[in-house]
């Protein structure tokens, strides 16, 4: 079965086709990134959002049908993003995918938006095997998850404020970086030099899986003002002294969760996920301790339409949450919790 994918939760429209034949294939994916109209803002205008979600739509499905060498009448199902996300870009996905669907005579599978991230890393040439605990680092949630298999999601730990991307953005633009500042952090931080800026590694002792992340930002905060205004030089310490401490926790706190599950596959979704800095000290750490770690592809790190395509796709397969088109309610705020099976 063809299944088109649709993703609109927070700043990138994307579409996909993936087909569930011959044990599964991703035919095409097109998306459209809202960081240059947001920039200008310093953040995400959710109602620009909403308006941008309605014009790159209809273009990017037509690219993804005309780059899949498919049409319309063969696609078998619709997935889209219910949730979480900004209320009125989640609605410009459903209603159109809702509409389409209705058009066109098929079901639809209302997705979770971090099942997508989850699922992703099985996009990739080297796909992780279930089980496997996932560390799930985006600009909205960062958690840490036993996932025994489609639908089947346990959270063993969560951040009890910021996110971890939501920490590198705010930081990123304390230093004057523009939005979003996760990527641009992690470039100056190259330029740094090690154990100039030293900063607290917040809950590392804490004795559980949960994050904390607002008070680094303030430690950034303090340190900025206590310079007064810091050379590039002192910039670039300043954002590798971060960095150094939030991948620090992320890499401990993954490292004890996949030692206490006696698993040994750790996979890594989410934005934050494309950080090199991360995947270097995870990498290192985890072949010392026979651990493999599998990413998604750098493209698929971040929001896109073929994550949603395919776990839409994986929950169909698993015959649980295919709906008539028509009816729907998207959910701005939905814990993963609630789709666990
Ligand atoms: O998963 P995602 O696209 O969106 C959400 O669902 O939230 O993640 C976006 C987040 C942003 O906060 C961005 O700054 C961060 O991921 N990010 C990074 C890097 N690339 C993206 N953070 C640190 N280092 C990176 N290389
Ligand atoms: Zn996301």
């Amino acid at each position: 079965m063809l299944i088109l994918g649709i993703e609109s939760s927070c700043d990138e429209t994307g579409i996909a086709l993936y087909s569930t034949d011959a044990g599964g294939a991703l035919l095409s994916h097109a998306l459209h990134s809202q960081i240059l109209m947001h920039r200008e803002y310093g953040g995400v205008v959710p109602e620009l959002a909403s308006r941008d979600h309605i014009r790159r739509v209809v273009p990017l499905l037509r690219k993804a049908l005309a780059d899949s060498g498919r049409t319309l009448s063969e696609v078998g199902a619709i997935a889209y993003t219910q949730g979480p996300g900004l209320a009125g870009a989640l609605l410009v996905g459903a209603a159109f995918a809702e509409g389409l669907a209705a058009s066109l005579g098929i079901p639809t599978v209302p997705v979770h938006h971090l099942e997508g991230h989850l699922l992703s890393p099985l996009l990739s040439s080297r796909p992780p095997r279930f089980p496997f605990i996932a560390l799930l680092v985006s600009g909205g949630h960062s958690q840490l998850m036993r996932v025994t298999g489609v639908g089947e999601y346990q959270l063993l730990g969560e951040t009890l404020d910021d996110a971890a991307g939501e920490a590198f953005d705010k930081t990123a633009k304390l230093l004057g970086l523009p939005y979003p500042g996760g990527p641009a952090l992690a470039d100056l931080a190259e330029r740094g030099q090690p154990d100039m800026v030293k900063f607290p590694r917040p809950m590392l002792k804490s004795g559980d899986l949960n994050f904390s992340f607002s008070g680094l930002k303030t430690a950034v905060l303090t340190k900025v003002r206590e310079i007064g205004s810091p050379d590039e030089q002192q910039r670039a310490d300043i954002a590798r002294g971060f960095q150094d401490a939030i991948v620090e926790v992320l890499v401990k706190k993954s490292m004890r969760a996949v030692k206490e599950s006696g698993l040994k596959r750790l996979v890594v979704a989410g934005g934050v996920g494309a950080n090199r800095e991360l995947r270097r000290q995870l990498d290192a750490l985890a072949a010392n301790a026979g651990i493999s770690v599998f990413y998604p592809e750098l493209e698929f790190c971040t929001d896109n339409g073929a994550m949603i395509a395919l776990a839409g796709a994986l929950r169909m397969l698993s015959g649980v949450s295919s709906k008539p088109a028509g009816a729907f309610a998207v959910r701005p705020r939905w814990p993963l919790a609630d789709i666990t099976g």
